[in-house]
This record gives C-alpha cells, sequence and structure tokens, in this order.
C-alpha cells in the first residue's frame, strides 16, 4: 500500500502537463504510485488515433478520418508498444491539432479524472482544459536540448535507429506545432507550479514533483 492509500480523500486530481521529453511522464507515474492514485497518459489517446489513421491509409491532416478514429478508440487499444515509436509521436501531434479530435477523446479523459478517489493525467491540457479544477497542477518542462537528448536515449534502448539530429528537430517541430495549434495548445495553466528538470536526475524530479503536490494536497484537505 502507498503512504497516502489509507486516508486518501476523493477526488484528488493531479495534472501534469508538459512538452515532449519533459520527464512528465515518469513524474506522473511516480506520483500515481505515491499518492495511490490510477494514471493516465493522455498522449497516448492520441498516439492510438493517429496510429489508426495511418493504418488505415488514411491522412493525418484529415479531420474526418481522426475524428472517426477517436470516435470508436478503446482503453484497450492503449497498450499497443507501436505507440511508443517516435512515428508514433509525430503522428499524435498531427491529429491532435483537429479540434473535432480532441472533442471526442475529452469524455473518456475527464471520466478518468473524476473516478472516486481521484487520478493523475499527464498530457499538454490537462491543467486548463481537461481538469480545471484539478487540485493539483504541475507543468514540468527541462531544455530543448536535454529533453532531445533524453527522447534520443530512449528511443535507441527501443531499438529505434535515430539520430540526436532528427530527434532533436522532431522536439522542436513538435513544441512549435503543440504550443502554436488553435485547439487547446500546450501552455501552463495559471495556476500551474513549473518545474524546470534540465538538471535534475529523474529521481530528483520525482523528489521535486512529490513535494509540489503534498504541498498542494495539505491546501485541499484543509479546503475540501
Ligand atoms: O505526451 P506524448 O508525447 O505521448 O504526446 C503525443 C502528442 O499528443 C503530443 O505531441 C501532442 O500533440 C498530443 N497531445 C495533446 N494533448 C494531450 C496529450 C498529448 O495534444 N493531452
Amino acid at each position: 500500500m502507498s503512504e497516502y492509500e489509507s486516508d486518501q480523500p476523493p477526488g484528488f486530481v493531479i495534472a501534469v502537463d508538459g512538452p515532449a521529453a519533459s520527464g512528465k511522464g515518469t513524474i506522473a507515474t511516480g506520483l500515481g504510485a505515491a499518492f495511490g492514485l490510477p494514471v493516465l497518459d493522455t498522449g497516448l489517446l492520441y498516439r492510438c488515433v493517429g496510429y489508426l489513421v495511418q493504418k488505415a491509409g488514411e491522412n493525418l491532416d484529415d479531420a474526418a478520418s481522426a475524428t472517426a478514429a477517436a470516435i470508436l478508440l478503446t482503453a484497450d487499444q492503449l497498450a499497443n508498444p507501436a505507440l511508443r515509436t517516435r512515428a508514433a509521436g509525430e503522428a499524435a501531434s498531427r491529429v491532435a491539432v483537429h479540434p473535432r479530435v480532441r472533442d471526442a477523446l475529452l469524455e473518456f479523459q475527464r471520466t478518468f479524472a473524476r473516478q472516486e478517489g481521484g487520478a493523475v493525467l499527464d498530457g499538454r491540457d490537462i491543467g486548463t482544459v481537461i481538469a480545471p479544477d484539478a487540485a493539483a497542477k504541475l507543468f514540468v518542462t527541462a531544455r530543448a536540448e536535454v529533453r532531445a537528448h533524453r527522447r534520443w536515449t530512449q528511443l535507441k534502448a527501443q531499438g529505434e535507429r535515430v539520430t540526436l539530429k532528427a530527434v532533436a528537430a522532431d522536439i522542436r517541430r513538435r513544441d512549435a506545432r503543440d504550443g502554436g495549434r488553435d485547439a487547446a495548445p500546450m501552455t501552463p495553466a495559471e495556476d500551474a507550479v513549473l518545474l524546470d528538470t534540465s538538471e535534475m536526475t529523474i529521481e530528483q524530479a520525482a523528489d521535486a514533483a512529490r513535494r509540489i503536490v503534498e504541498a498542494a494536497r495539505a491546501r485541499w484537505t484543509v479546503s475540501s
């Protein structure tokens, strides 16, 4: 049992947003374990939509095809290892610009966030759109070159043959697309705590995130 599981009040939602390879996924998983909460990696939803569109031989920029895939998406499809590839990340960011795709994925995410006891969700728009009332909000970031190096190391470990230069270009392109789109652009919520992990090990980042959330949880317990 986790440190907090026994007296976990209902509805404690933790929103973890940030750009690609900032460390937010690992941080969200760590927070889920520490606070005894289920975790949803919402990037997987967009990755899955992109993957399904490509698998059907359709165009990622075609909003109707991507929306149809988003409507039909089921939770059991999210475990597919093909969603972790570099190509799936790029496809995800292309389908994520379509407002109707985002709308189709909204309810699944909100239902996850609303479950009894609470939840941790990581993504780009959790603190701004999916769970604006979340009790704890983090915006995890790191310098682009640090994130590129992390993602390159991760992709190599997965067996992908790719250069650091190509991964750095991916990261820059994704940052620009995710931050520049009209629909739910990646931006820190006004009440999010910024956590720059550039100079941190993953253990240090997870520890810093836990302390930020502990403080938010203390405030939330008093107010609820
Ligand atoms: O987090 P991850 O890198 O897996 O996300 C893949 C892509 O999915 C992002 O680059 C972004 O375009 C999109 N995404 C999003 N909103 C979220 C999560 C992911 O637009 N909440």
